[in-house]
Formats: C-alpha cells, structure tokens, sequence
C-alpha cells in the first residue's frame, strides 16, 4: 500500500457523531485534507448486531481507501469496538486510529471515585470495553457505572439537540448516575458532546464531563509524525464529505455543529461493493 503525505486522511461514524473529533482534528492539524464519511443511512449503530457493523466498517473503509486517504479515524467507539481489529489485520500498512471511552482520564479526576459511562449498548457489552474497564478498576480502584443510552444518538442524529424528548431522555439516563454519587461522567460516544449542555444541566455544575475528541486528534497527529506523513504548515487542509444518508442533512450539520462549509456526497450502496 503506498501511502502519500499529500492524501487526505478519512474520519468516519455511524453518523454526524464523528463531527465531534473532526472538529479537534481540524483544529490540531489544519494543514490536512479530511474527508469525512457519515454512514447515516444505516444510523445508529449502537443497537445492531455486531456483523452488521464490522460489515459497514469494512466497506466503509474499503470505499475510502479507492478516494485514496493516507490514514483512517475511525470516529465512532461503537465501530471501534466491534471493528478497528479486523480492520487493522486487513489493512496492516494504513495508520488506524479509534476512539474508545475515556476511563482513564476520568480515573484520575474523580474524588468520589465512582464514574459513569455513557456510551451505546454495544460498546459498553464489548469485549474491548470490558477489558478496558476491568484494567482500569483494578489499577486505580475506582467503580464504574455503565449506562447505555439507547435512542440518544438517534436523537442527535435528527438534529433534536435541545427538544423535549432529548432531554427527558438524557436526564432519564444521567440522574441515576448523579444519585450514585458519580462525579465524573465519560462519553463514550461522539455523538454525545452535542448535547453536553443537556447533560451538564442534568449532572449538576459539580459534575465533570470527559470528552475524548481532543486526545484522539493529538494521537493522530503522533501517529502521522511517526509514519512521516504530516503535511507540510504551507499547505492548507481541504474538507470533503460523503454519506449513505442525505446529503443536505449533513451540510446542514457541519454548518451548524462546527460552522464549517464543506462540500458533501451521497453515496449510493454500488458505490460501496468492495
Ligand atoms: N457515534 C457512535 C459512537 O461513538 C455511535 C452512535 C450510534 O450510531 O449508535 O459510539
């Protein structure tokens, strides 16, 4: 596989969550070119079986790999879960980088020593996560309270940042947490830094709220510098995206979310057969 400094590098997710890393990512590495792949037509993906993701992981990698990108974020815990080793075996030579809930920075803010995951159901059933979470527990001896937000994501995924329904269910989720005497609050999922002022407003202002948006970008970075595929600081980063959904709801999210314009693809399911 030849991998060229000038590519872009591909971010992807489930949907408009991985926005949420982009935005770090743009920011750390402005010089880079990103094409961004929402598979929106098959959100969300925090309740479907585990073939099903690792299936759309693999094509959706698969398709960005004929646009050329010189490395891959795969901007989605879920995906990352089920999907980033298999990935990784069938595309040795590409630089992966996933994101996975931030344990171990909210093991060391805690005073109550109790956390609370948010994250899907399928991340936080998983064996990576799992582990992780026992790693963690064992090292620093803190307890961790999982709560899956099942229709979070798809809340968020249909623009509903702030609507009646969104916050009845974030508070629905969040409360319990907080009555447990959980101080620190992990999401685990890149769909959820959109509604953190909902959940602040549930947490209460002592609570705090570990996003790992910025600690994956830095890692990216990290992993282009040592593969030495940084583009150079005269260059400037274009945006491009794709998505299996519709092409004017994820203009509109960029816009809105990250007040940024970037020109967007449908992708059709022929486009995709890899
Ligand atoms: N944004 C994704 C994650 O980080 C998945 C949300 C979903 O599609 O259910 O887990």
């Amino acid at each position: 596989m030849y991998l060229n400094r000038e590519s872009p590098i591909g971010v992807f997710d489930s949907g408009i969550g991985g926005l949420s890393v982009l935005r770090h990512v743009r920011t750390l590495l402005p010089n880079e070119s990103l094409l961004y792949f929402a598979d929106s037509g098959f959100a969300p993906y925090g309740e479907k079986p585990e073939a099903v993701i690792v299936e759309r992981t693999v094509s959706i990698a698969a398709f960005l790999l004929t646009q050329n990108i010189k490395a891959l974020v795969v901007a989605c815990n879920t995906a990352t879960a089920a999907a980033i080793a298999g990935l990784r075996s069938r595309y040795p030579d590409l630089p992966v980088v996933g994101v996975e809930p931030g344990l171990k920075p909210a093991a060391a803010l805690t005073r109550s020593c109790t956390i609370g995951v948010l994250a899907t159901a399928n991340t936080l059933a998983s064996e990576k996560f799992l582990k992780l979470q026992a790693q963690v527990a064992q090292d620093s001896g803190v307890n961790f309270l999982l709560q899956a937000c099942n229709g979070l994501a798809h809340q968020i995924e249909k623009g509903e940042l702030s609507s009646r329904e969104t916050r009845q269910l974030v508070t629905q989720y969040v409360a319990p947490l907080v009555i447990q005497q959980a101080d620190t609050l992990v999401l685990g999922c890149t769909h959820y830094p959109f509604v953190e002022p909902l959940i602040r407003e549930a947490a209460g202002p002592n609570v705090r709220i570990v996003d790992t948006g910025e600690p994956v970008a830095r890692q990216l970075r990290r992993v282009l510098e040592q593969h030495d595929l940084l583009r150079d600081a005269s260059r400037t980063g274009q945006l491009l995206a794709y998505t299996t959904g519709s092409s004017s709801t994820l203009s509109l999210a960029f816009s809105k979310l990250l007040q940024l314009e970037a020109t967007v693809h449908a992708v059709s399911s022929a486009q995709m057969t890899h």
